[in-house]
């Protein structure tokens, strides 16, 4: 039995800051950020977007009646999570309306919560081939104003609909993971920002990529040559590329030439949205589909998964015939054309705001916001959430 991709949504919020002004703002030369990290735009959340609502948006586009009725398991990976008892996922299952016959739960392993989210779901439909997994990956990045990380922030996030007969990706059963306990990224309980060893995080992912790779191929016995495209976790879309520049000598000029320009490909999303987290990947796999001419039927494409601490993971999916008429291209090029640039002072001061911890109440403006799923508040310790077409 097939099982895999079979609906991909994706929100991010409708503000950005251009990398070549907070460049100037920095006094960096904006080539740092836009060539040598290779970001564009960086999406801003608003107060009232917080990985619920964001995952719940992505989500929102994507599923129709009946996937509400056969979703019988949603699984919410994060990082960024808003609780430390109750999965982010469960308030999504109410604003979407879905079946209460579900199962939810919160996945956290760094920028990996997706991938190991997918594949336990690809386990269930395998012992319940008619259930369908909602898979959510939603993520706001935060390493602080004037930080070196700064300029890899982003907020957005990818929904996946995983089930057997998969209408655009089905995942095949090699693959290679790895584990090491090593301190290049964390977030401690009492910080809402990330602390990061950044030069040790980007040898590290280059380490585990190379590794995981090599694994994979004494397990498949395939090559580059196997490959329309291989997608990264994206951190910043240069990360990628670094890790792919160090295998490409095992491939011929040919399998060289597609693999770098589909890598490029599957930047773009990346590029104008930033980091992302557990979703980045993902965002990278939609990006290839959406903006590569359509690709040939039973096309290979590999999955490079990292998440710092460390978990890192390659594994692969097959496209299925006609996999682009599934695809909600126009939704997604909407909602980058309708953004707000906000300039860098603007960003500072959203960056800033914080929802209270002192258990004091706030009620927040949704006007503002054209999502239609919005945090309008907090009372009583509660985060309160719209949907504004109920
Ligand atoms: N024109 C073009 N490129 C330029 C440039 C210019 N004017 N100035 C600098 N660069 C290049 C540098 O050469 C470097 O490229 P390289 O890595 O290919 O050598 C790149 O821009 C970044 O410069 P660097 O000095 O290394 O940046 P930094 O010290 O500010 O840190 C990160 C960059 C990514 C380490 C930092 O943003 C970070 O810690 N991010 C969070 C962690 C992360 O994303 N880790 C990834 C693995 S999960």
């Amino acid at each position: 039995m097939k099982i895999g991709i079979d609906k991909i949504g994706f929100y991010a919020p409708h503000l950005y800051v251009d990398m070549n002004n907070l460049a100037v703002a920095r006094n960096v030369e904006p080539e740092k950020f836009t060539i040598g990290i290779g970001q564009e735009k960086m999406a801003i959340a608003p107060i009232t977007q917080d990985p619920v609502t964001l995952a719940a948006n992505a989500a929102l586009g994507m599923i129709d009646e009946q996937d509400k009725e056969s979703i019988d398991f949603v699984i919410f990976g994060t990082e960024s999570g808003i609780d430390h008892s109750k999965s982010a996922g469960v308030y999504v299952h109410r604003l979407l309306g879905l079946n209460p016959y579900a199962r939810t739960i919160e996945l956290k392993q760094a920028c990996y919560g997706a991938t190991a989210a997918i594949q336990m779901a690809k386990g269930h439909v395998a012992l319940n081939p008619k259930s369908k997994v909602l898979v959510l990956a939603s993520d706001i990045a935060r390493y602080g104003l004037n930080t070196s990380g700064e300029s890899t922030q982003g907020a957005g996030a990818v929904a996946l609909l995983i089930s057997a007969d998969p209408k655009i990706l089905a995942l095949e059963d090699n693959s290679a993971y790895m584990t090491d306990d090593i301190m290049d990224f964390w977030r401690p309980i009492y910080s809402d920002k990330a602390f990061v060893d950044g030069k040790f995080s980007n040898e590290q992912y280059i380490l585990f990529f190379q590794k995981v790779w090599e694994e994979y191929k004494s397990k498949s016995g395939l090559g580059l040559a196997d490959f329309e495209a291989i997608c990264f976790h994206l951190p910043y879309t240069k990360m990628g590329l670094k890790a792919l520049r160090t295998i490409l000598d095992q491939g011929s000029e040919e399998d060289q030439e597609r693999l770098l320009a589909n890598y490029k490909i599957s930047t773009i999303y990346n590029k104008n949205v930033g980091n992302i987290y557990t979703g980045s990947l993902y965002l990278s796999l939609l990006s290839l589909l959406e903006k590569m001419e359509e690709m040939e039927e039973g096309s290979r494409i590999g999955l490079f998964s990292y998440g710092s601490g460390a978990v890192g993971e390659f594994f692969t999916g097959v496209l299925q015939p006609n996999y682009s008429s599934y695809l909600n291209m126009s939704q997604h090029e909407e909602l980058f054309n309708s953004r707000t640039e906000v300039t860098v002072p603007e960003y500072e001061e959203i960056f800033e705001k914080t929802l209270p911890v002192d258990g004091s109440t706030i009620e927040l403006d949704i006007d503002n916001d054209p999502a239609v799923i919005c945090l309008s508040g907090v009372q009583d310790n509660m985060r309160l959430y719209v949907n504004k077409l109920k």
